[in-house]
């Protein structure tokens, strides 16, 4: 029970008997109301509040196999993310995760300094702290994110006081859906804890936990005026999808990079189509049944499985919809921008090497390899395309242009 019951208003306390959330969620609400007000508890109370009496200090072994006490250690004067996964999920985790790793990255040199993100898997007896640590590298996640290995009983009894109990983890795999959202993020001094989705914008997720938890106290980056805003456009629905499915995985002309699956620009000129749908209806299943080509694009990116997103034929069509147009969008952008220079005699590829094996997942081997491929020409690639473009040239094409820039500057046929 909180150690402070007269600092907050009766029914807050009431409900951090329950779970802090329910609690912290009424103690926000409790904010607006002028009755209440005289009794909020202010910032450094709230900490005391969720405090070692509410949170167990639960012994916990890290993915480096270090002991350690969840409230001492993990989240005492800290800010926080926690979620609850399992790394054979198929669905849901896979999702945060890769959500999180965007997150990480806008983060950067904070992590690990003054934001710390836990997963707490919810697998122990599959789970080993040996089972994290290869997760951890499968994902490439950086520092300041650790994986954590502890007792069922009382992971199950830090879900609780978290409030994202979800129910057991037999029922959870039984259900074949969604093992809902698990994601809080909190600073244990200021006992302000929020339950966010992972499908929420990594910028708004970065700044509540860069700047919001630490009560804007650090300078912002960057001070920009609400006149330089850009218009506000409608999303349509495909794209709404892929920014909020997708996006945390997928590059779309942006080459994939650090994102954990491959780019997806013109992808549907690359694969048959009925391909694609039965993959983006159901991943798993086709790896599962040992579909070629699936199997051989797990094993190029790292044995991470594309998580089963659920989606309906309906969300299918919206996504490839936007696919192609966005696609389209980029190939007119680039044209309208440079007029399509004199041919470069196509480089002669060496006799048996006709093969028109995989050419989406490398762009520079396409322009290099000339007529093999059957992706689209990027020879207009070479111009430079206008700095100031609302769509800036992506981070790839620098290295195409390059490329490109080289083929071109080699005597003919000597490519
Ligand atoms: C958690 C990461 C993740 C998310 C989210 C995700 N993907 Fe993927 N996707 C991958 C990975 C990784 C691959 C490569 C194959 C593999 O390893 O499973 C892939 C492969 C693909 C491919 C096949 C590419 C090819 O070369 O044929 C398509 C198409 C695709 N994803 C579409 C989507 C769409 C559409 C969404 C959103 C609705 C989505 N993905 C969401 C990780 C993800």
């Amino acid at each position: 029970m909180p150690p402070k019951p007269p600092l907050l208003p009766s029914r807050v306390r009431r409900a951090a008997a329950r779970g802090p959330l329910v609690a912290a969620l009424l103690a926000l609400s409790a904010c607006g109301a002028a009755e209440d007000s005289a009794r909020e508890p202010s910032a450094d109370q709230g900490g005391a509040v969720w405090g070692a009496d509410y949170f167990p200090n639960t012994t916990l072994t890290t993915h480096r196999g270090e002991r350690v006490q969840f409230f001492d250690d993990l989240i005492k004067d800290k800010v926080v993310a926690i979620n609850f996964i399992y790394t054979s999920c198929p669905d849901a985790c896979p999702m945060e995760t890769a959500r999180l790793l965007e997150v990480q990255r806008l983060l950067a040199d904070r992590m690990g300094e003054d934001v710390h993100f836990y997963s707490i898997s919810i697998d122990p007896a599959h789970d080993t702290p040996e089972v994290l640590a290869a997760y951890v590298e499968q994902w490439k996640i950086g520092p300041g994110w650790t994986f954590l290995h502890g007792s069922r009983d009382e992971v199950r009894a830090l879900q609780k006081k978290l409030g994202v109990y979800n129910g057991e983890l037999e029922d959870i795999v039984g259900r074949k859906q969604d093992h809902k959202l698990t994601l809080v993020i909190g600073n244990q001094r200021s006992g302000r804890w929020m339950k966010r989705s992972p499908y929420e914008n990594p910028y708004v997720l970065a700044n509540q936990l860069g700047s919001w938890l630490h009560n804007w106290k650090l300078p912002a980056a960057e001070q920009r005026d609400y006149a330089d805003a850009p218009a506000v456009r409608t999303v349509g629905a495909g794209e709404n999808l892929f920014r909020t499915r997708c996006s945390s995985c997928h590059t779309l002309g942006g080459g994939a990079g650090e994102k954990p699956g491959p780019d997806l620009y013109n992808i549907h000129r690359q694969r048959d189509h009925a391909w694609l749908r039965q993959w983006m209806i159901a991943p798993d299943a086709m790896v599962a049944a040992g579909d070629p080509l699936a199997v051989q694009l797990v094993a190029d990116h790292g044995g991470v499985v594309m998580p089963n997103l659920r989606l309906t034929d309906v969300d299918v069509d919206n996504v490839m919809g936007f696919l192609a147009d966005e696609s389209a969008r980029i190939d007119a952008e680039l044209a309208a921008r440079a007029p399509e220079p004199a041919p470069v005699p196509p480089p002669t590829p060496p006799a048996g090497s006709e093969s028109k094996a995989p050419c989406h997942s490398s762009p520079c081997t396409k322009v290099l390899a000339g007529a093999a491929c059957t992706s689209p020409n990027l020879r207009h690639f070479g111009r430079p395309v206008d700095a100031t473009s609302p769509h800036p040239p992506p981070r790839w094409l620098i290295g195409v242009q390059v490329a490109v820039r080289r083929v071109r500057a080699q005597p003919a046929g000597n490519a």
